[in-house]
């Protein structure tokens, strides 16, 4: 089949299973501009809870699909390639957060939703980089155990006078992002705007202009005056950018790219829609425990 009879395909499959299309900023190109919506982890969220449709296809990586899971229990969350998971969600259990929590028995814990659901189910507030700092500002209490990426962690800890005990995690392609890298792009767009996202390490902020999740970098731009923008986050939202932004330009600070986030194709969509699978399931006493905290996530920041 050619790729618009594929693209057909889909909009024909969409139809007959009430379906929307949610995907991340990170997604291929032909992913973004078939989804209904394209967000960051917070509006993707909340989009799942607030959709009409009875089936949501999610096209971003497990955690994300869990998520819009736990929020929208009643509707069908389809994943088209469950092989795409998070080597930052997997690098921490719900065991291991547990012996930390009674080490620190006075914090509330505050969970990156870059996390497996039954981790999230032992958390006070979940959060995403678009809210992490609003979020433990938010919570009671002076101390909070913040897990699992200590970049995110560390930016959040520099702006707040409370008690972070963070986890010693970090998103493999953002961790690696190289300073170098960023710096010779900058000698050569001297007058380009930095933003970078916070999950990459602290010396690429000390380079930057603003620090900011993936929404956040979409509303700066919208705003600035600026013409030229060096983005510092996963290679899809340069994408994003120059589609939502044409009269811009925008060059990615190095190779920053997540595997995970490519594997989705129009093909595995198609197949997804018809077979009505893989749907994602959690155990439901999992799940119900982590809606209270997927919740505060939802319902806090911008
Ligand atoms: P956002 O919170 O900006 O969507 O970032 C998601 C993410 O997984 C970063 O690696």
């Amino acid at each position: 089949m050619t790729a618009s009879g594929i693209l057909h395909e889909i909009e024909e499959w969409k139809a007959r299973r009430n379906a929307v299309i949610l995907a991340h900023s990170y997604q291929p190109p032909v992913i973004q501009d078939m989804a209904d919506f394209v967000g960051d982890s917070l509006e993707l969220s909340r989009e799942a809870a607030s959709a009409d449709e009875a089936v949501i296809l999610f096209c971003g990586v497990r955690f994300m699909a869990e998520t819009a899971h736990i929020l929208a229990p009643r509707k069908t969350v389809l994943f088209p390639e469950p092989a795409a998971g998070c080597p930052l969600a997997d690098c921490i259990d719900a065991p291991s957060l547990k012996t930390l929590q009674e080490m620190h028995p006075d914090a509330l814990t505050v969970l990156y939703v870059n996390s497996p659901a039954d981790v999230k189910a032992e958390s006070y507030a979940c959060c995403t980089s678009a809210n992490a700092l609003e979020v433990v500002r938010g919570i009671p209490g002076d101390e909070v155990i913040f897990a699992p990426d200590r970049n995110l962690g560390t930016w959040v800890s520099r702006q707040t006078d409370k008690k972070l005990h963070i986890w010693n995690g970090a998103c493999r392609p953002h961790s690696q992002a190289d300073l170098d890298d960023l710096k010779k792009i900058r000698s050569e767009w001297p007058d380009a705007v930095i933003l970078v996202h916070p999950e990459t390490p602290p010396p690429m902020w000390d380079l930057s202009d603003e620090v900011l999740g993936t929404g956040g970098m979409i509303r700066f731009v919208d705003r600035s005056d600026a013409r030229r923008f060096i983005i510092g986050t996963e290679e899809g939202m340069v994408y994003r950018l120059s589609t939502l932004f044409p009269d811009r330009e925008f060059r990615a600070a190095g190779k920053i790219f997540c595997p995970n986030m490519k594997v989705t194709t129009p093909e595995k969509v198609l197949r997804s829609l018809k077979d009505m699978g893989p749907v994602v399931k959690l155990d439901a006493d999992i799940r119900e425990r982590a809606f209270a905290s997927v919740s505060r996530m939802t319902e806090i920041g911008s």
